[in-house]
């Protein structure tokens, strides 16, 4: 076996990524809130050796409910409950460094990564849409600047939190009549220019030390956060020479920040459509794009691009003037990633719906399970990817597909591993668990202490 594996990660969506999934004979409209559903989802995902599972999130009601099955279960409280029955595979959730406080959150993530056994990850996000800004008292969406610096400090207050117990600390001495050391505790103790924090977490340090941290901003601003923070990137790229830059930068800027580059693992997502034969692929995406509303997906459409609705003629190119990334404050990468294949495939708004459909920007591939097999070992051995996230069309028929079908091919060719070899997320993502600091700090501040005091 190769000693390059590649990493994979299921991205659970409701019915699936094609936005008309729902649609399909197979598909129960109402599964978006059933855990019955996304556990099976899990149970397949660990049956196939994936590393994660994965839930994005927005507080928010992202687009309108008459497209497709919107709303959904809050990550976490459904990523617990999946834990209960599953034993290894890893559980990511997405929470928004905008709309929460460190404090509830690094719990949160801590609490999940006891009651998992250390298979808890969190894909930190900033929030991109105005309407989230307006169920948090606000009336303006934050800057993109703004939201990434308050998610700078939000990282430094929660590793803090997490940091705050020594894996050392509970005692559990019943002779002595002592549970804990209270040396062994160390309050966050932070003062910033967005947050506040005395105390120390009120959850012992988790199996991880740290939950795996997930970054899945592309811009600017987001590949500097990543740089310093992120473990594993989720990003959403068209072509194998975008996805080799971006691999490229994002590890070029991990290493300039004093990182081990292959400590920043990089995983685009791709939406693969599967048949037995291609034709039978082809024919499943074609339903899927038949069965798309194309003025729900327009108002969509004209939302991400700044623009009116009628300003878009289905049967007609982009209009010539758009705005520019700057002028976007939502998400930038994606926005310039739906403009640039616009124009370079010369698609009608129809055609680039069709386009958008299944992945929302994100790479689609239609084929069989061979097919898809070089399409991921081509831009894993290109220098593009670690691994990918894997966003199934339509569910949960085209995890099993991809499980039973896919998964095999690339195990024969010792491109993925047939058992887990441990335990914990961060095991199956060869990631070590993060040293405490605050240990280091304690011992040396109290040898200091012991010098001053022998003088
Ligand atoms: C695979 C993937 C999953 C994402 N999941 C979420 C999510 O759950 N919630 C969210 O607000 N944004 C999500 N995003 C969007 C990013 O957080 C970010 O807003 C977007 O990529 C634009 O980032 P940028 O402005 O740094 O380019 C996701 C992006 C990718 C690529």
């Amino acid at each position: 076996m190769s000693a390059r594996q590649l990493h994979l990660n299921a991205f659970l969506m409701n019915t699936g990524h094609h936005e008309a999934s729902w649609r399909l004979p197979e598909s129960d409209p109402h599964s978006s809130t059933s855990i019955a559903h996304y556990t099976r989802l899990a149970q397949t995902a660990e049956r196939g050796k994936l590393d994660s599972i994965f839930f994005a999130d927005s507080p928010t009601l992202w687009s309108t409910i008459g497209r497709r099955p919107s709303g959904s279960l809050e990550p976490t409280v459904a990523l617990a409950a999946i834990a209960a029955l599953t034993e290894r595979i890893g559980l990511i959730a997405t929470a928004s460094t905008t709309y929460n406080e460190p404090y509830n959150l690094a719990r949160r993530f801590a609490s999940v990564d006891h009651l998992s056994g250390g298979r808890a990850g969190w894909n930190i996000v900033t929030t991109a849409t105005l309407d989230a800004a307006r169920n948090f008292n606000l009336d303006e969406l934050p800057s993109h600047a703004a939201r990434y610096a308050r998610a700078e400090e939000f990282l430094q207050v929660a590793k803090k939190l997490w940091d705050s117990w020594d894996d050392a600390a509970v005692l559990g001495d019943k002779e002595a009549g002592r549970w804990g050391d209270e040396r062994l505790v160390y309050p966050a103790d932070h003062v910033g220019g967005h947050f506040r924090v005395a105390g120390a977490l009120n959850v012992p340090r988790s199996p991880q030390g740290h939950p795996l941290l997930v970054q899945a901003g592309s811009s600017e601003d987001g590949r500097a956060f990543a740089a310093l923070h992120a473990e594993a990137i989720f990003t959403a790229q068209q072509t194998l020479e975008e996805a080799q830059a971006f691999y490229a930068d994002v590890k070029r800027r991990a290493a300039a920040a004093g990182r081990d580059p292959a400590g920043v693992l990089v995983l685009p997502g791709i939406v693969p459509v599967l048949g037995d034969t291609e034709a039978e692929a082809r024919d499943l995406e074609a339903e899927l794009d038949r069965l798309i509303v194309p003025e729900y997906a327009r108002d969509n459409l004209a939302k991400q691009l700044k623009l009116d609705p009628s300003e878009l003629d289905l049967d007609k190119e982009l209009p010539e003037h758009l705005p520019s990334e700057d002028e976007i404050e939502g998400a930038k990468s994606r926005f310039t990633l739906i403009v640039d294949l616009a124009r370079r495939e010369r698609l009608t708004v129809r055609r680039l719906i069709g386009r958008l459909g299944g992945g929302r920007g994100h790479r689609t591939f239609t084929g069989t399970a061979e097919q898809v097999a070089d399409a991921i070992v081509e831009w894993f051995d290109d220098g593009a990817a670690d691994g990918f996230n894997i966003m199934p069309a339509v569910l949960p028929s085209g995890l099993e597909a991809f499980v039973d079908r896919v998964v095999p091919v690339l195990q024969e060719r010792g491109r993925f591993r047939t058992e887990y070899t441990g335990t914990t997320l961060r095991d199956h993502y060869g990631l070590a668990r993060p040293e405490n600091p605050r240990r280091r700090e304690a011992l040396e501040s109290a040898v200091k202490g012991v010098l001053a005091h022998s003088r």
